[in-house]
């Protein structure tokens, strides 16, 4: 069954291979580009970006563009079978756009303006910048708009960042202006007489840093949400210059992930679909499984960006260049992750990059073609063996897709608040890592999970947890009334539902806010416990220990399930539960281990009707299964991310770092 929504290059639909590939730096070798044609039709690689710090090369002074060498790049690899995903260049500028207007060059918190170096650097409010980025997009765009290679645009490459120059500055306060209309409204959205930080014009509004203030949350939260919209500004320009051009090439930006820069939701409206850049940190001793879990759950959270499948752009072939410690992948880990990528919904497994650069700052990152030249490396045959694999896998994947019945709310907004929040535990709030342990009992079991924001809808779901969600905005309140009444189960933890979208804490008289009425509790006190301690809650005969947070609830109308152990609050309720219409709300006060939420799982799975793909099977741990679907036919990726051989009751044997696929078909 085709769909569109998994199509996303159409003018060739297959699953890519391939990676960043920059001809630019070898252009008097062209022996070397002999090399790569033949090294990569060898390794089945059929997609590179191209060009995404080229800009030196493409016009190496104003105006003076030199784009033919890259025409011929392009032919050659079109007639080697090769499809171009073409770059535009703004992630690096040239020396001389910098010397011809300084206003290109961001502006730190301080005021001090950087000098030329580097790359992702640019200021994003720049009317030069973004003059001179338009007419090299025009120059691409004109020129490839018709080329059969070229199936998508890799616009820029990992925006991030921010500039506090005057330019940017006046951008945030007609920003501020448009969303608060007046001062007033502003100062009491972000609680400004506190501390005697009433604005009485916009014009006195500076971003929030170090050297200044640092004490309005909502004005932290404004700056970052301005930062992001900025960005999103300044991509859509980009998008639009090459779509004048070349209206049916699809467009897309390489993502970062959980990169906490820019709120993903707010970026990606305008692209056709979501790339991200995938680099876990495999094999640091005792963290390969929870790297697993975290790079399936960013898969996730990419994936459900435009619920659509994804392109995985960049990942490495062995080791990065930047970590502490670089690692070698083991042999294995290559198909593993790729193939893990590709059953969490990716269309893709694409590398930084397909030939080491002989210098740069990144001349030890491992890639398809080392220094040595070779297709004799350990590297390359396992890159070309998953070409091979690829190759035959893609028409019978392409067509399907993730489906899921759980959502995890992972929301940055939120995440934002609460870096910025004092109290009530300054000492950390790992969110990245409590959303994940809410993961693995799902990504161990073999059930699919969305992974959303506030701002999506979650009509369809069976479950919806939301693990300590800080910030209760985009009317998540209503949405979550609604699906709990109908039917859903929600799952909410400690800490979650005390501010508004401007860091505003709920007070008594919004307790509908704070979906007391839903979760039929209402939450007093909250203590935040030193590494050093713990405490504990009994259920069903199990003993759990907590950790972390423990809030001090009162019921009003809920079912308390588990109680603490000791403290002071010995007895008050950890685990309650609600009737709410015709579905069923559970909150947790606290946080707690593996045990615990495999218990609390299985009984809402159970009561849910929720089951993981190969059913009742005992899965043990260290092993994630993802799942693709397409009519009646499944195909399940069975990964070991462990160090040792694991079965799963003797049917399935998996070595260390082995991926399985399985089809499974229903009548
Ligand atoms: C990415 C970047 C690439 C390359 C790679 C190295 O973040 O987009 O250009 O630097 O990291 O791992």
């Amino acid at each position: 069954m085709r769909s569109e929504r998994e199509i996303l290059t159409p003018k060739y639909p297959h699953l890519l291979h391939g990676g960043d590939y920059n001809p630019e730096q070898w252009l008097d070798r062209p022996e070397i580009l002999e090399c790569d044609l033949r090294l990569m039709k060898q390794a089945g690689i059929n997609c590179v970006s191209l060009g995404i710090f080229a800009w030196s090369k493409l016009e190496p002074a104003k105006d003076d563009f030199r784009l033919d060498w890259l025409a011929t790049i392009v032919d050659k690899l079109y007639e080697a079978g090769i499809y171009v995903d073409l770059a535009t260049p703004s992630g690096a500028r040239p020396r001389w756009l910098a010397e011809e207007n300084p206003e290109v060059l961001r502006v730190d918190e301080r005021g001090k303006r950087a000098r030329f170096g580097g790359r992702h650097n640019h200021c994003m409010t720049s009317p030069f910048y973004r003059e001179r980025v338009a007419k090299i997009d025009a120059r691409l765009a004109k020129r490839f708009a018709d080329h059969p290679a070229v199936i998508m645009w890799h616009i820029s490459n990992e925006f991030e960042g921010e500039c506090h120059c005057e330019l940017c500055q006046k951008a945030f306060r007609r920003f501020l202006k448009e969303k608060y209309q007046t001062i007033e409204n502003l100062n009491k959205a972000w609680w400004t007489a506190f501390w005697s930080h009433d604005y009485s014009d916009f014009e006195q509004i500076e971003p929030p840093g170090a050297s200044g203030e640092q004490s309005i949350n909502g004005l932290t939260l404004d700056w970052k949400r301005f930062v992001t919209a900025q960005t999103t500004d300044f991509m859509n320009q980009e998008i639009r210059t090459v779509k004048t051009y070349a209206p049916k090439i699809p467009v897309t930006t390489n993502l970062m992930g959980l990169s906490d820069v820019l709120c993903y939701p707010s970026l990606v409206k305008e692209l056709d679909f979501v790339s991200w850049d995938s680099y876990p940190n495999w094999h640091e001793p005792g963290q390969n499984v929870y790297e697993g879990m975290l790079d399936s759950f960013t898969h996730d959270y990419m994936r459900c960006l435009k619920n659509r499948p994804f392109i995985l752009m960049e990942s490495t072939t062995s080791t990065v260049n930047w970590r502490p410690v670089c690692k070698l992948k083991k042999p294995g880990m290559h198909r593993l992750s790729m193939l893990n990528a590709i059953g969490h919904g990716a269309q893709s497994a694409m590398y930084f990059q397909i030939r080491q650069s002989a210098g740069g700052p990144e001349k030890f990152h491992s890639a398809v073609i080392s220094h040595l030249n070779s297709e004799k490396t350990r590297v390359f045959r396992e890159v070309e063996a998953l070409g091979a694999e690829l190759g035959q896998l893609s028409d019978l994947l392409y067509d399907s897709y993730v489906e899921a019945e759980v959502a995890i709310l992972y929301d940055k907004e939120s995440k934002w608040a609460l870096t910025a929040s004092c109290g009530p535990r300054n000492a950390g709030l790992d969110y990245d890592r409590i959303c994940v342990s809410f993961y693995e009992y799902f990504w161990n079991a073999g059930i699919n999970v969305d992974v959303i924001d506030s701002s999506a809808s979650l009509e369809g779901y069976k479950l919806v947890i939301t693990p300590m969600l800080y910030m209760y905005h985009n009317d998540l309140q209503s949405k979550v009334r609604a699906f709990v009444k109908n039917g859903g189960y929600l799952l909410s933890t400690a800490l979650s539902g005390y501010v508004g979208s401007t860091d505003l804490c709920f007070t008594a008289a919004e307790e509908k806010e704070k979906l007391e009425d839903v979760l039929g509790i209402c939450v007093e006190e909250i203590d935040a416990l030193y590494d050093t301690e713990a405490n504990a809650t009994t259920w069903e005969g199990i003993r759990y220990p907590l950790h972390t947070l423990c809030e001090l609830v009162t019921c009003g109308g809920a079912e308390i399930l588990s109680v603490y152990e000791k403290d002071f609050y010995k007895g008050k309720p950890v685990l309650t539960v609600n009737a709410f219409g015709s579905g069923k709300a559970y909150h947790l006060a606290s946080y707690g281990n593996k045990a615990l939420y495999k218990a609390l799982f299985d009984r809402i799975c159970r009561k849910a009707g929720i089951e993981g793909v190969l059913g009742k099977a005992q899965i043990p741990d260290g092993i994630g299964v993802a799942s693709r679907r397409n009519g009646n036919k499944t195909f399940v990726f069975i990964g070991n991310f462990s160090e040792e051989e694991k079965s799963i009751e003797d049917r399935i044997k998996l070595k260390p770092f082995e991926m399985q696929m399985v089809v499974l078909e229903c009548p």
